[in-house]
């Protein structure tokens, strides 16, 4: 490879902030992160959370902060960005993965819900990255990385605001790939199928069910969320610009959507009690 071309692309990325960091899809992208030898800004509402999974990240000689975060606050994220990069000089990249999952049809979605959903998965994501670009222009390098999901493309009964959300996710992903990519920066969607998470455990029990459905296949764990957005990050990552990154094993691209985990016998059960 011409030595021009390696200056461009071997820039390596050395701080990130992740947001919703506390717990779930977040603490695992964080714990990746970190494992690879990124300095990582954990950034949630939770902040005493968010600091104490940081002190067990820098136990195991990493580097981590928890940073208290609103994301629907543009002070919230001016502080939490200056903040990460007082403390490690720069920022490079920014994950968007604060999120909530709000149930309900276009019909059974009140009014503050639908904004509540906006607000923290959309309107905050943009917030992010309006605050972070500025130095990632000035140091001509950035990566955005955004949690969608699958319900970015491929729409779940009851799932109205969320999955209005994270089809806006991904409009907002490919726009600011297209309107930044003479700035070295790349904007990027990892878009999970079903994470274990403890969010994801609670609306199990809000909807009667204790446990994700017994014999259920292919479960996402927050590393493998991790795993991908260190690929979007790492050597390789400035290759890429404006991807939707599924990691469902299939689920996008599945006739019956949301059904391929589970064993056929169990299927009519599970769509009944939704
Ligand atoms: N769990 C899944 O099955 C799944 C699937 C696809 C996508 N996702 C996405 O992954 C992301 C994380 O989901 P999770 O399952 O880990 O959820 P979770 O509820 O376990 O964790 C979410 C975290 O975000 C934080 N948070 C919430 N509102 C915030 C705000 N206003 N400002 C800052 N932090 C805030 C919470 O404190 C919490 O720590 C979400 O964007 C979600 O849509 C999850």
């Amino acid at each position: 490879m011409p030595s021009d071309r390696l200056d461009t692309f071997n820039r390596l990325a050395k701080v990130a902030i992740v947001t919703g960091a506390a717990q779930g899809v977040g603490l695992g992208i964080a714990q990746v992160l970190a494992a690879k030898g990124l300095a990582v800004a954990l950034a949630d509402v939770q902040a005493d959370q968010a600091e104490s999974e940081a002190e067990a990240l820098r136990q195991k000689g990493f580097q981590a902060i928890g940073v208290g975060l609103d994301v629907v606050s543009s002070e919230s994220w001016i502080e939490a960005i200056q903040k990460t990069e007082q403390h490690f000089g720069a920022l490079d990249v920014l994950v968007n993965n604060a999120g909530i999952s709000p149930r309900g049809t276009a019909e059974f979605t009140d009014e503050a819900l639908w904004d509540q959903c906006m607000d923290i998965n959309l309107k905050g994501s943009w917030l992010g990255i309006k605050a972070a670009l500025p130095g990632f222009r000035a140091r001509n390098f950035g990566r955005i990385i955004n949690i969608g999901s699958t319900r970015s493309t491929r729409p779940l009964r009851g799932l109205f605001a969320y999955g209005v959300s994270k089809a806006g996710m991904l409009a907002m992903t490919q726009q600011v790939a297209v309107e930044y990519v003479n700035d070295g920066v790349t904007s990027n969607m990892v878009a999970p199928g079903w994470v274990d998470t403890p969010g994801e455990r609670i609306l199990q029990q809000r909807h009667g069910r204790p446990d994700f459905p017994a014999g259920l296949k292919n479960l996402i764990t927050p590393g493998d969320v991790g795993d991908a957005a260190w690929y979007l990050v790492g050597p390789s990552g400035d290759r890429v610009n404006g991807l939707v990154l599924y990691l469902d094993a299939g689920l996008a691209v599945a006739d019956d959507a949301g059904m391929i985990y589970l064993p056929d016998a169990q299927h009519n059960r599970y769509e009944q009690r939704l």
